[in-house]
This record gives structure tokens, C-alpha cells and sequence, in this order.
């Protein structure tokens, strides 16, 4: 792991409520694909090429929903405010001034229109994405959809991955099923058929399905993404139901704990894809390196979950800055080092299984 996030994952450790912190560090099941995320990349190398140095190299990429300073986004987290009073507000600040994009989750602890609000007064050009769970009722996705576009979102992210909640052993030793008082799910407030969001289930539908891509393909001319995806089938599938992009993702291994590494699950996705709408993946980034061989394998950015989380119970705001700038400070070091003058350097060829010299 990079050091500053090390550093920061144990002042997050210590100040968080141990409850708190099993609930963001935690798994499903065994926690089998929890370790897994992680423990894939090191089994990974990166051949590097000799000889090609370059003064500076522009990180930059452009995705369906926003330009990116660097090729890495924050995975939508639930209940920031359980890490640190400012929540969401200080993660959309500080991914704002990162000149990155911030995934904001339907189960946020800061309504949308006020995570848009502070991620602009920082850049007015700052893109944020809404992470949504399609609901049972239609009528209740339909207003989320509303509220995402009226906020000034630039992306939806529909997550596929949880037609039920994962099994939590952390929270259930904890007894951890709601919220504390004071913290709700503020964009599920008023919606329609009643109340929701004071527990940690927001509103997973278990019919979740295709039909209801196409719903919101009609619902919104926003790009629409889909996350969760791990077969390569599904990959097609949702080219085939015109998302704009699609996230490998295993949930950070809380959903099914039978799942592959999602770096492992990442190229045959790419494959699949044929180049016709960007990847992004998700799952057991923790350094410069990992960011690589994910983009070296295909991914055209990645995503970070829990050490934003760490960051921000750390040191709120300045916690997030730092682990966005300790990730993108990695990642331009293990580039030069590789001979990568731009993003482009970085093809599936340069990477190796450690111990098996291919
Ligand atoms: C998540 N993740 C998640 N994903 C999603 O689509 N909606 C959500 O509400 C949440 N909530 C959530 C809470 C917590 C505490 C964690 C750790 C994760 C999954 C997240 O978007 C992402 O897939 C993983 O976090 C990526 O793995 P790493 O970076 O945490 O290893």
C-alpha cells in the first residue's frame, strides 16, 4: 500500500468509532474477495520500458460525464458523515480541487444538490456522477434520476451488482443495522410510497434487471453507467443497452464473496467491449501501481472507495487531498519509470504474473 494511505487508513483506524470502521473496512462472507482485490495486483508485475523518458506526462483523461486530471475517480462510498462531520462536503471539495470526479452515493449523507453546490464552489467546471440502486417502484427511481439531473450531475451510475444486500459479519457481531441519530439518507427523503434511509439498506430492488436500464435510458439523456459488471457477457449486454461506460467492479468485495478479483475479471470485460465504450474498474487500488497495471490491462481510469473513507476520517477535507495527490504523485513516478511518456504507453503487454514469467 502507499505509504500516505497506510499512514492515513491507521489515524482512520484510531479515530473512527470501531464499528464505524468495521463497517467501511468490512466484507461479505469470508471476506475471501476482500483480500482478493488487494492480493491480485501484487501478483502482478509491469515490465518496464527502457529508454523512452519524457519531461512531464499528461494524466489527463475525458470520459462520457467529465474530464479527469489524473485516470482515477472516487468509487460512490455510503454515509460519508459516519467518517467525519462535513461528509460528502468534504469529499466533493477535495475531489473538486483534484480536478477529478467524485461518484456520489444515492446513500449519501449530504443531498445531491448540496455535494454539486460544494463541489463547484471549489471548480464550476467540477463534474459529479450520481450512483443510483433502481428501485422496486419506478416512480421512486424516476424522482432519484430528477433530483441527480436538477443537482447539476453530469453521469448516473447505476449499480448492478445488489439485487440484495451482502451479508456483513462485522455489522452483524456489531449489531450495526441503522444509522445513528442525526445521520440520514438525504436523498431519500420525500420520496414517493414513504419513508426510506435511516437504515444501512437503502432500497436494493431483488428484481433489479435489464428492463430497468432501458427505463432509465428513457428517464434521462444523462450518460449512464453501469457498475458491478464481472462477466464478460454482461459487458455486452450493457454496450448492447447503450450505457456510455461500464465499471468491472466486485463491490470492494461486499456483495457475493464468490467473485474473482476485479483486476482479474478486467480484461476478458475489456475484450468483450471491443473498444466501444470505456472501463473503468474498481476494487483493491491502494497505490500508484496498481493504477497502472489496472490501465495496462485495459481500464481507462480506476476507482478508489475506502481510502477516500480513510482519508476523510483522518483529517476530513485535507485527508481526502492527500490520498488523491499521494495516488496521482505514485502513479506519474511508476509511469516515468516504465518508459510511459502518456497514458497510451501503458498496453497489456508490459504485464507479467509474478512467478510464472509471463
Ligand atoms: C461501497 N461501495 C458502494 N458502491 C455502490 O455502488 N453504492 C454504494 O452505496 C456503495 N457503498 C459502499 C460503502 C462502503 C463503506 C464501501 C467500502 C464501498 C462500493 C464502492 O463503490 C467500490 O466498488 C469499492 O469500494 C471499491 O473497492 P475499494 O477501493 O474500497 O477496495
Amino acid at each position: 500500500m502507499n505509504t500516505v494511505l497506510a499512514e492515513l487508513h491507521d489515524k482512520a483506524r484510531a479515530a473512527l468509532d470501531p464499528v464505524h470502521y468495521d463497517y467501511y473496512a468490512g466484507g461479505a462472507g469470508e471476506e475471501v474477495v476482500l483480500g482478493e482485490n488487494e492480493a491480485a495486483f501484487r501478483r502482478l508485475a509491469l515490465l518496464p520500458r527502457v529508454l523512452r523518458g519524457a519531461a512531464t506526462r499528461d494524466l489527463g483523461v475525458d470520459l462520457p460525464g467529465g474530464h479527469l486530471g489524473m485516470p482515477l475517480l472516487v468509487a460512490p462510498t455510503a454515509f460519508h458523515r459516519l467518517a467525519h462531520p462535513d461528509g460528502e462536503l468534504a469529499t466533493a471539495r477535495a475531489v473538486a480541487a483534484a480536478g477529478t470526479v467524485l461518484v456520489s452515493g444515492m446513500a449519501a449523507t449530504v443531498a445531491i444538490g448540496e455535494v454539486v453546490a460544494a463541489a463547484r464552489a471549489v471548480d464550476p467546471a467540477a463534474s459529479v456522477w450520481f450512483q443510483l440502486y433502481p428501485q422496486t417502484d419506478d416512480d421512486v427511481t424516476a424522482c432519484l434520476v430528477r433530483r441527480a439531473e436538477d443537482a447539476g450531475c453530469a453521469a448516473v451510475v447505476v449499480t448492478a451488482d445488489s439485487p440484495v444486500f451482502g451479508r456483513h459479519r462485522r455489522d452483524a457481531e456489531h449489531g450495526f443495522h441503522d444509522l445513528p441519530p442525526g445521520l440520514a439518507a438525504e436523498n431519500m427523503r420525500d420520496l414517493p410510497g414513504g419513508p426510506l434511509g435511516g437504515t444501512l439498506d437503502i432500497g436494493m430492488s431483488p428484481t433489479v434487471s435489464w428492463r430497468h436500464l432501458d427505463l432509465l435510458r428513457e428517464l434521462t439523456s444523462l450518460p449512464l453507467w453501469l457498475k458491478g459488471v464481472l462477466h464478460p457477457e454482461d459487458a455486452v449486454l450493457a454496450v448492447d443497452h447503450r450505457v456510455a461506460g461500464i465499471v468491472v467492479s466486485n463491490h470492494g468485495g461486499r456483495q457475493s464473496d464468490l467473485a474473482p478479483a476485479a483486476v482479474e475479471a478486467l480484461p476478458a470485460v475489456v475484450d468483450a467491449v471491443e473498444g466501444r465504450v470505456p472501463v473503468v474498474l474498481d476494487g483493491g487500488v491502494r497505490g500508484g501501481g496498481d493504477v497502472a497495471v489496472a490501465l495496462a490491462l485495459g481500464a481507462a481510469a480506476v476507482g478508489v472507495g475506502r481510502p477516500v473513507l480513510w482519508g476523510l476520517a483522518a483529517d476530513g477535507e485535507a485527508g481526502v487531498a492527500r490520498v488523491l495527490d499521494a495516488l496521482r504523485d505514485e502513479f506519474d513516478h511508476v509511469l516515468a519509470l516504465c518508459g510511459g511518456r502518456g497514458l497510451a504507453d501503458l498496453t497489456r503487454d508490459l504485464v507479467v504474473t509474478r512467478g510464472t514469467g509471463v
